[in-house]
């Protein structure tokens, strides 16, 4: 319990326990925090004499309730399962399961893996050979850790594309999804690479991949403190999850393409008529989901020829919007808890209005009160300022975008799955930005005593420049706005003096050149006036880096999803700064993570 406690930071819809007690698995599933399921465990005690698994869940597939809890077992109630990820051909496996007389419990994916299990270990007998061939039939990322009456000490993981480590004590061995989990009984861990499979007794450790070869593996010492090991090291839960983004965009990709090349969209309840019907379309969202929609509004108009409005939720129902069965709402919201959101939303569909939400909180209320929702798959983001989640919202509303396109035979498939082959491509990006930030963290510390920063952006640039501007005021607490570049003449401009940042996101000169040359006539404009101008700019073009005190380069990647890789250095140089002016990152002042008032 004590080493679920420190994992519920990942995930606190609901958490569970199973242990074997002679011979016999028992379980024990809570919805909600972990002081849920301890509570339920003081009335009904489980005193095992065998291995146990336990879990805590961030919801991806099905409600958080007791039902969806993990572990789940098979039928006979042989083998119990705990699993992070998602398993992406759940569905087929499902109604394959069916047919052969499985009786499932839950709404998850998590429960094929169970009944898969059980059914390889009624024939083989072997809980290490089951998982092995149960691998090998999932698609998608997955840790799986098992349990099985027939070897009570013995558990069995493994993993691809979701974390695991095995923590080496003396006499006693640990498997968890992070370090955090066992650090107060061992510091000594073992790394475990992709697709591999690990036998955990209380005296041995063997890892091998999938068809049961012995694997090399990375045995480290943890040099962290407990509550260290929870942020992974780093000393604000916003530098993790900057640094998770390449996995978050990549899990918000992750299954969208069924077997004969269609978009699918999870709990999509729109059907392709009322989707066909659609003649509107009205964003509405607040803070940095608002900054998505803004986004989202360039490629849906773009790919689909839908005219779409973006709103602050907020402001929406005051204005006596035009809506009707006609017109498609789309919220976006983290939380799904955000008060002006859920009020947009509740009006929206009392003008009789279409809603889709984009929503990171599984079952949260913004979902459950829509007509349709499709979720980001980001995990939980802890630090108050949206980062990751930021990220993930953009690569939903791409993908809505296409959908409606495909619904609405506006493209052909080839032209859809180019789209979807250059998303596909977005983690990797993400990830060589990252590893290029180090310059990007030394000039906002050069610029800790600034009073005001300036971002310019044009197109999809526009709004980048926007949450540039808002993460510096949320972390750094320092005067910042943004203006569309081609606005700047028409007054702002007169806010340039000498020395002022201004950061400059610059469009692909390969995509729009005419956005493009527009906006180094702007970075010119301002530089002639003083200002000192740090320029965000695909690499390669050479066109900026006369006019540009700063230039840091992004991967060059298609117009309409510069913002997937365009917004990192804008987090990094917030977040920075605000470290060195000695701010809370993850707690700024005055501020909440989701607000439930108006
Ligand atoms: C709060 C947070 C922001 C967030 C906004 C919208 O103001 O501090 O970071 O962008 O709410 O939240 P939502 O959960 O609806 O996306």
């Amino acid at each position: 319990m004590d080493g679920l406690a420190r994992l519920e930071y990942r995930g606190y819809d609901s958490a569970g326990v199973a242990m074997l007690d002679e011979g016999v698995l028992r379980t024990e599933k809570s919805a909600g925090k972990l002081a849920n399921l301890r509570q339920a465990l003081e009335e009904r005690p489980i005193s095992g004499d065998g291995a146990g698994i336990g879990h805590t869940r961030w919801a991806t597939h099905g409600a958080p309730n007791d039902v969806n809890a993990h572990p789940h077992v098979d039928g006979n109630r042989r083998v119990a399962v705990v699993h992070n990820g998602i398993i992406e051909n759940f569905a087929a496996l499902r109604l394959e399961l069916e047919d052969q007389g499985c009786k499932f419990l839950s709404e998850t994916d998590t429960e094929v893996t169970a009944h898969l299990l059980g059914i390889e270990v009624a024939e083989h007998g072997d809980l290490v050979a089951a998982m092995r061939a149960v691998c090998k039939r999932l698609e998608g990322a997955f840790t799986l850790v098992a349990t099985s009456v027939d070897d009570p000490g013995l558990v069995v993981a493994a993993r691809r594309n979701s974390p695991l480590v095995v923590g080496r004590g003396q006499g006693e061995n640990f498997l968890a999804s992070d370090v955090a989990a066992f650090i107060a009984h061992t510091r000594e861990a073992v790394e475990l690479g992709q697709d591999q499979v690990v036998e955990l007794r209380a005296d041995s450790v063997s890892v091998t991949d999938y068809d049961g070869n012995p694997v090399e593996v990375n045995e480290y010492h943890v040099d962290w403190d407990a509550s260290a090991a929870e942020k992974g090291g780093y000393e604000y839960f916003m530098l993790k999850e900057i640094i998770e983004q390449p996995r978050a965009v990549a899990d918000t990709l992750l299954g969208r393409v069924s077997a004969d090349g269609q978009l699918t969209l999870d709990e999509m309840r729109l059907s392709p008529e009322d989707l066909r019907s659609v003649e509107k379309i009205v964003i509405i969202a607040c803070g940095t989901s608002y900054h998505a929609g803004l986004i989202a509004k360039y490629a849906i108009e773009h790919w689909c020829r839908i005219p779409c409005e973006v709103e602050v939720a907020s402001e929406f129902r005051y204005r006596d919007p035009i809506l009707n069965q006609q017109t498609m709402v789309i919220a976006i919201s983290q939380s799904g808890e955000s008060m002006d959101t859920l009020m947009a939303v509740r009006y929206a569909r009392e003008q009789r209005a279409k809603v889709l939400a984009i929503c990171n909180v599984n079952g949260s209320t913004i979902p459950r009160e829509s007509d349709g929702v499709l979720y980001t798959h980001a995990g939980p983001e802890v630090g108050v300022a949206a980062t990751k989640t930021f990220l993930t919202q953009l690569a939903a509303c791409y993908l809505v975008g296409l959908y409606l396109a495909q619904v609405r035979g506006l493209k052909f498939g080839d032209e859809i799955n180019a789209v979807i082959a250059q998303l596909a491509t977005m983690p990797e990006q993400v990830e060589r930005v990252l590893g290029t930030v180090e310059p990007v963290r030394e000039l906002a510390r050069s610029l800790a005593d600034a009073d005001t920063v300036l971002f310019l952006g044009r197109h999809v640039g526009y709004p980048v420049a926007m949450e540039g501007a808002l993460k510096l005021k949320e972390l750094a607490y320092m005067h910042a706005e943004a203006f569309a570049a081609g606005e700047l003449k028409h007054g702002p401009i007169a806010l340039i003096e000498d020395q002022l940042p201004v950061v400059v996101v610059v469009p692909s000169p390969k995509g729009r050149s005419v956005l493009h040359d527009k906006i180094v006539s702007n970075i010119q404009e301002v530089r002639a006036r003083g200002a000192r101008t740090i320029v965000i700019a695909e690499e390669g073009d050479e066109s900026v880096r006369p006019y540009s005190d700063v230039l840091i380069e992004i991967p060059a990647v298609p117009t309409l999803l510069q913002p997937i890789v365009s917004t990192i250095p804008m987090q990094v140089f917030a977040c920075e700064l605000a470290l060195a002016k000695g701010n809370d990152v993850d707690q700024p002042r005055n501020l909440a993570k989701s607000v439930t008032v108006e």
